[in-house]
C-alpha cells in the first residue's frame, strides 16, 4: 500500500504529463531529434559507451537517472539541462511536440518491462 501511495505522490509532483501518445511514429520522430542533438554525448544506442562525454548517463538504464524518470521529469531535465555537463535544450526544439517525441524515444530505449505500452499512431 505504502509504495503505491508514494508512486501516486510522485506522479502528482511530476507536474507535467506527456501530451504525445507513445506511438511508433512519435518514437521514430524522437529518434531523429536524438541523433541530431544527443547522440554525440549519449551514443547512437543511448548507452554512452564510446562517447565524447565520459560521464553522460546511460539512457537505456532508468536506474541510472538521478533526476527522475517520469515523462515530466525527463522533459524538464532535457529542457533545463542537468548539473554542469548536461546542456539545456529548451531553445533547440521547433515545438513542444519535438521534446515529447524525444521523451518517447528515450523511454523506448528502456528494458521492455519498464516501457509504456505502445499506442496506435494518432490519425492525421
Ligand atoms: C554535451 C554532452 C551532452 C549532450 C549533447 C546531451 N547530454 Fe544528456 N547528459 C549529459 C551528461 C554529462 C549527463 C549526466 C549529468 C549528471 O547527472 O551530472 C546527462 C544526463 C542526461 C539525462 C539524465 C538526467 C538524470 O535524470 O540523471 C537525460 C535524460 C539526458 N541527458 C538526455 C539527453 C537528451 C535527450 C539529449 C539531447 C537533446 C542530451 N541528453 C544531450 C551530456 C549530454
Amino acid at each position: 500500500m505504502f509504495p503505491v501511495l508514494l508512486a501516486v505522490a510522485a506522479l502528482a509532483a511530476e507536474g507535467q504529463n506527456n501530451p504525445v501518445p507513445y506511438s511508433k511514429k512519435s518514437i521514430g520522430q524522437g529518434r531523429n531529434v536524438y541523433i541530431r542533438h544527443c547522440a554525440g554525448c549519449h551514443g547512437n544506442d543511448g548507452k554512452a559507451t564510446v562517447d565524447v562525454v565520459a560521464d553522460a548517463t546511460d539512457l537505456t538504464n532508468p536506474k541510472a537517472y538521478t533526476g527522475g524518470t517520469s515523462d515530466g521529469e525527463i522533459a524538464r531535465n532535457i529542457r533545463n539541462g542537468r548539473n554542469a555537463s548536461m546542456p539545456a535544450f529548451g531553445s533547440q526544439f521547433k515545438n513542444e511536440q519535438e521534446l515529447w517525441n524525444l521523451v518517447n524515444f528515450i523511454r523506448s530505449l528502456w528494458p521492455e518491462s519498464t516501457r509504456p505500452s505502445l499506442q496506435p499512431d494518432p490519425k492525421e
